[in-house]
């Protein structure tokens, strides 16, 4: 996803040198162009790039000693292709300004015609250029006054950047709808603009996130926040010691498998301090006004995207099996558009790795409007998300930099598996076999070491079966919804056509799909459905179709003698399951993917945090 980095105030560095090092921290978000623009002698100096930041970096050597206000940007392709002239920064035809933006200008075809009448040419396919020429449009020699205008224009969401040689050292920035933060570095006295912290370098900054609709002007003397109507708006900061996490793969090839490999401590750290094991109780210190709530709490909505809404179909269930409470899991973009039977009596958890995902936000902004309460759990510090909540609880799974969610994935639904027994604690007043809980919960770090060392059996697996192209995953219960997400793991790095279907539905029709070309991925960890999923297994084996099994230990698979077999030696409540079924698979996909030869990290035309609708 775009990310955009800026600096103004009492630049003490080499500003270009400053906007490289901030766009390489952004690079995790996704991106395939990027681009700087700063001010040189009263000049607007403008560079971009195609491909990675390093290839900006080498066409931008001869700006290196400049300490000048500037804006830089990466950029995921929404509107326009992936050209140099549709990277970012933007300028008008008189190249009097330049400006980066975030998100989607919905009524940007209108505003395009209206400029062109106008006589404005356009460069571009992209609809930020159309936010360059309004500025010029309306300029008045007054930044503020211009962007006020430029702002009643805009439907859609945006966060924008913007220099103008006439104002050399000021930088004028605002947002609707995307995260815009001011980081003030008082050592050095240079002002950081950015929307996601973590392109801040090392180092104390006091910050403030911008609210919708408010704008910034900053240079070498001031630091002055207005609201959309113009007037002086008190900046509260918040302090932030930035400390610089070592971004790289260590030991591993690639930082999916790294991240795979820190389940374990990932778990260990969302799991640490939040419960009490001598007395069997689960202690999420969740707030006094949340407790009062809870017991008005008719219904229960999970909502998130992907990875995360396939979280919230297992944690679903499980708080429908376990707690009584009716659950349901949403995914985020449908979400916001269904009139459904959310009230004051609805609980909704929202449910985000980066926090920044705009389906979701969306669907909690929805969800506030029709009086829900809501709660989310996200894994990064001051994200959006949490804006957005009543209530909020963080996973402790550390900078997930693979765009392929694994250990979040894991550490959401151990945080969630918590807040559900936390629930059943609130309702009887105490946790039915809380100890036994407890001590599952524990050896869940020991039970992912024991798959992880046995990942060269799954490496075989995957190098034996990388060549089918059609890939169906099966389960019930609880494995049907973690099929779900292991298919999505394979169809995201693999790009193999991969299907998941309820086992039972199969011969409702996607067993048409069947034959000796093939492969089933069959999940049959639930236990009360084993028998009846074995039998689906062997009307697929009737037409020829080849089968790879995970199943426990202690279940028989001799009655299918499937083509391909994994076995998980635990003794583990079923509801848990999930999270070894889910690291099997994830070392599938990653193997499978690793035979193809594939960008693991940066799989094509995705991104980590998807902040465009
Ligand atoms: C996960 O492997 C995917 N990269 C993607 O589905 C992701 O889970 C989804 O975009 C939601 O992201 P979030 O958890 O940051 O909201």
């Amino acid at each position: 996803m775009c990310g955009i980095f800026g600096i103004s105030g009492k630049i003490a560095v080499s500003s270009v040198d400053l906007c490289i090092a901030g766009l390489k921290k952004l690079e995790y978000r996704g991106y395939d162009s990027s681009g700087i623009a700063l001010l040189n002698e009263g000049q607007i100096e403008i560079v971009k790039s195609c491909g990675k930041v390093e290839s900006l970096e080498k066409r931008v050597l001869h700006l290196k000693d400049l300490k000048a206000v500037s804006i830089a940007h990466t950029r995921w392709a929404t509107h326009g292709g992936v050209v140099e002239v549709n990277a970012h920064p933007h300028i008008d035809n008189e190249k009097n300004l330049a400006l980066v933006h975030n998100g989607i200008i919905e009524n940007f075809y209108e505003l395009k015609l209206y400029l062109k009448k106008n006589g404005v040419q356009f460069l571009s396919d992209t609809d930020t250029e159309v936010i360059a020429h309004l500025f010029s449009h309306f300029y008045d020699s007054n930044l503020l006054n211009t962007l006020k205008r430029v702002h009643e224009k805009l439907i859609g969401s945006f966060a924008v950047a913007c220099i103008h040689k006439d104002h050399p050292n000021t930088l004028i920035v605002t947002k609707r709808d995307k995260p815009l933060i001011l980081a003030l570095d008082q050592q050095k006295g240079q002002i950081i603009v950015t929307s996601d912290r973590n392109a801040l370098y090392e180092g104390e900054f006091q910050t403030v996130d911008l609210e919708d609709n408010q704008i910034a002007l900053i240079n070498e003397n001031t630091l002055q926040l207005y609201d959309q109507n113009g007037l002086i708006t008190p900046l509260q900061f918040t302090p932030l010691f930035v400390k610089n996490t070592s971004h790289d793969k260590g030991e591993f090839s690639h930082f999916m498998l790294k991240e795979i490999h820190e389940q374990p401590h990932a778990i260990r750290r969302t799991l640490e301090g939040r419960y009490d094991l001598e007395n069997g109780q689960i202690l999420l210190n969740l707030p006094k006004n949340f407790k009062e709530f809870f017991p008005k709490v008719s219904k229960i909505a999970l909502i998130g995207c992907g990875t995360s809404y396939h979280a919230a179909c297992i944690i679903a269930h499980f708080i429908e099996e376990f707690v009584r409470i009716p659950a349901q899991a949403h995914i985020a973009s449908e979400f916001r558009y269904k009139e459904g039977l959310t009230d004051e009596s609805t609980l909704v958890i929202g449910i985000s790795q980066s926090g920044e995902t705009a389906d979701t936000i969306g669907a909690l902004r929805e969800a506030k409007r029709q009086k829900a309460k809501i709660f989310c759990i996200t894994n990064v510090q001051h994200s959006s998300i949490i804006r957005e909540s009543d209530f909020h609880l963080m996973t402790q799974a550390g900078p997930e930099i693979s765009v392929c969610s694994t250990k979040a994935f894991t550490s959401q639904l151990l945080l969630l598996y918590l807040l559900t027994l936390e629930f059943y604690q609130m309702k009887h007043g105490f946790l039915d076999q809380g100890n036994t809980w407890i001590q599952n919960l524990r050896t869940l770090p020991s039970l992912i070491e024991s798959v992880l060392q046995k990942k060269s059996l799954i490496q075989e697996i995957a190098k034996q079966t990388c060549q089918f192209d059609k890939v169906l995953f099966i389960g019930r219960q609880y494995m049907f919804y973690t099929a779900l997400e292991s298919s999505l793991k394979l169809k995201e790095i693999s790009y193999i056509f991969s299907l998941c279907y309820p086992a039972g539905e199969l011969k409702h029709g996607p067993l048409a799909l069947v034959d000796e070309n093939t492969l089933t991925i069959a999940l049959l960890g639930h236990a009360p459905t084993f028998q009846k999923t074995c039998s689906n297994v062997q009307e697929i084996q009737a037409r020829k179709g080849k089968i790879f099994a995970i199943a426990q230990k202690n279940q028989n698979l001799e009655e299918i003698s499937p083509d391909f077999a994994f076995k998980i030696d635990v003794s583990i409540a079923q509801p848990l399951l999930p999270i070894l079924y889910s690291v099997v698979l994830q070392l599938y996909a990653f193997y499978v993917a690793l035979e193809k030869g594939h960008d693991i990290d940066h799989p094509k035309n995705l991104a980590k945090s998807v902040t465009v609708e």
